[in-house]
């Protein structure tokens, strides 16, 4: 079942796909949900994607750079055009590329986990919890045509 929903992704993500499509179809996206999580985690624009199966490292390429506001308080967020980290059942850690402002600062967000209907964002030693709800759409970067 999961090798036959990841085929069927990989056959989509070679497939011609519009990135202003809200929810977006690209393995990353679905290795996101297979690991518990939304797709709204990653931004549509994703090119290119690799996960190690054995130790869950993995890298996100996205189109660009990426600026976003994050719903419900508009955070600002960018990603850089890399993302790397290590994903496991509702884990992910070492991660790399988002940052977040928030106080007036910029936070690099080290680690994601799901916990039931949360997500806890880890900057550090310092967590926040978000409704993982906020994040069932995956976002189009701003200031960026869409392309198909
Ligand atoms: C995947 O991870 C395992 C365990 O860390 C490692 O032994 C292996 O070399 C990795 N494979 C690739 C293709 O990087």
């Amino acid at each position: 079942m999961k090798k036959t929903l990841f085929l069927f992704s990989l056959l989509l993500l070679y497939a011609p796909i519009s990135y202003s499509n809200p929810n977006p179809h690209t393995v990353a996206h679905a290795e996101l949900t297979n690991h518990g999580f939304p797709i709204g985690l990653l931004p549509s624009s994703v090119q290119a994607y690799s996960l190690n199966q054995t130790s869950g490292h993995f890298s996100v390429v996205l189109g660009d750079s990426c600026k976003l506001t994050l719903p419900p308080d508009n955070y600002v967020a960018t990603y850089s055009r890399t993302i790397t980290g290590k994903i496991d059942q509702g884990r992910i850690a070492d991660l790399d590329g988002i940052r977040v402002r928030a106080f007036f600062k910029w936070w690099s967000i080290t680690g994601i986990r799901s916990s039931g209907d949360d997500l806890v964002f880890e900057v550090g030693m310092v967590t926040a919890k978000f409704p993982s709800k906020n994040f069932d759409e995956s976002p189009d970067c701003e200031g960026q045509r869409s392309s198909s």
